[in-house]
């Protein structure tokens, strides 16, 4: 079973604020949507919460300490290591953040990829994305495009694999 990260991050690690998104980038939220469906997507509870709702033809596992939390039509699990033991038999899982959950997961032997969208604009904000250690990490492809009259920043699809 392998970990995927996938995480849209500003040019200083900034990923939200107020568990909210800070910027509306169309051309993300597609990819996002195109490299999850039909995966199991893991987020920490303030994300999904975030969301508001299970993300449509995804199984999506919601981690919280919280014992009666009510997610209606995901499954909750109340540590890290249920999660990792619901998803045992999966192949890829997708990890969907936020901060809390990419920390505690970026350095597990599971977590092989990250696919990062980095958007090229600087945010005030108060969830961040882990350094991204280049001794740890190599990226491996990189597509970057402008801004348009949809997406406000330019921005880039990244693509980080373990080292071995
Ligand atoms: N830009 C992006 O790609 C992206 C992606 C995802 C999220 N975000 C942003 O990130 C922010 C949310 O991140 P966050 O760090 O505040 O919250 P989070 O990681 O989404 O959720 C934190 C919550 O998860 C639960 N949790 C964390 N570790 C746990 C553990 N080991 N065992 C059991 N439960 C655990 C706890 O829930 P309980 O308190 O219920 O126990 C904790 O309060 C928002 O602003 C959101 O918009 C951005």
């Amino acid at each position: 079973m392998k970990l995927l990260f996938i995480a849209a991050v500003a040019n200083n690690n900034v990923i939200g604020k107020d568990n909210k998104l800070l910027w509306h980038m169309p051309a993300d939220l597609k990819h996002f949507k195109e490299l999850t469906m039909e995966h199991t997507i893991l987020m920490g509870r303030k994300t999904f919460e975030s969301i508001g709702k299970p993300l449509p033809g995804r199984k999506t596992i919601v981690i919280t300490q919280q014992e009666n939390y009510d997610a209606k039509g995901c499954k909750v699990v109340n540590n890290l290591k249920d999660a990792i033991c619901e998803v045992k038999n999966e192949k890829e899982v997708f990890v969907a953040g936020g901060s809390e959950i990419y920390r505690q997961l970026i350095n597990l032997h599971h977590t092989r990829r990250m696919f990062i969208t980095r958007i090229y604009a600087d945010f005030e904000g108060d969830s961040f994305f882990p350094d991204i250690d280049t001794q740890k990490w190599e990226l491996i492809d990189r597509e970057a495009f402008e801004a348009d009259e949809k997406n406000p920043y330019p921005y880039a699809f990244l693509t980080y694999k373990k080292k071995k």
